[in-house]
């Protein structure tokens, strides 16, 4: 049987990673998992339900409640998450999820059971993973780990392009904001914070193709394939 490995894929908002993990598995034929998707699901319960996320109490008896699925869309061809049975891949890219997705995140309760789930799903292998610590808590022993970056006005501009499609009213200074907020929470939090894995091998796709980022993490996997 053909080697199968993980691959992680970690770094700062919206510098591509989920683009370079969906390339990457549908060339493989591997699972891919949106990570940052859950937490997105997660935040968006607490939302609706009125969660105090400050109260520890509040958030455990929250979580029983929390069913967390991907379905592969074959029309889309791309996973979508689900939260009690319910599509919400659409509704967890808005920036009011945005807003209060990293405080959510770093729950040390959230990430237990966020991290139980994907450790879980990457069992068989054969899995691309993005988040922000799969390569440095997730999945420690992962073949390939990638830690993707690109320039922050490039960043915000792709975001934005995204964003403005669903909703003309958001402006290029929200999107900056949030950004920089979320990547300022995410690096800077007690639990897994993002930070770069020591084996990791670094990915600007600032000035890169998409098909170009694609054609040199493929060099990176068949390094580790042979
Ligand atoms: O796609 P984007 O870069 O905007 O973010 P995302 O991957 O959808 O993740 C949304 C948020 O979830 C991040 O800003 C983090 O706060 C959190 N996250 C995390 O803490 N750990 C992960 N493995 C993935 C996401
Ligand atoms: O997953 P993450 O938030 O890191 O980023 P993404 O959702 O994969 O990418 C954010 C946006 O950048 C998407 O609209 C991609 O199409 C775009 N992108 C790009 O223009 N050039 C690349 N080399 C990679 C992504």
């Amino acid at each position: 049987m053909a080697k199968k490995i993980i691959i992680t894929i970690d770094g700062w908002s919206s510098c591509g990673k989920s683009t370079l993990a969906k390339q990457l598995a549908k060339k493989l034929g591997y699972v891919y998992v949106d990570s940052g998707a859950m937490y997105r699901a997660i935040t968006l319960y607490f939302l609706r339900n009125h969660i105090d996320w400050t109260d520890t109490k509040q958030v455990e008896d929250a979580l029983k409640e929390i069913h967390l699925d991907f379905h592969f869309n074959e029309k889309a061809q791309s996973s979508e998450m689900f939260l009690n049975d319910e599509n919400v891949e659409y509704v967890i890219r808005d920036l009011v999820v945005a807003e209060k997705v990293s405080d959510v995140a770093a729950i040390r309760e959230v990430r237990t059971f966020a991290v139980a789930q994907q450790q879980k799903m990457g069992r068989k292998k054969g899995i691309v993973m993005d988040g922000r610590d799969i390569g440095t808590v997730v999945f420690p022993k992962a073949e390939l780990k990638i830690f993707m970056t690109a320039d922050n006005a490039v960043r915000v501009e792709r975001r934005f392009k995204e964003l403005y499609e669903k909703n003309p009213n958001i402006t290029i200074e929200e999107v900056k904001s949030n950004l920089e907020m979320r990547d300022y929470i995410d690096s800077h939090r007690e639990v897994s914070p993002l930070r770069q894995a020591e084996d990791a091998l670094i990915l600007d796709n600032t000035n890169i193709t998409q098909e170009q980022q694609l054609h040199k993490a493929m060099g990176w996997v068949e390094e580790r394939l042979h």
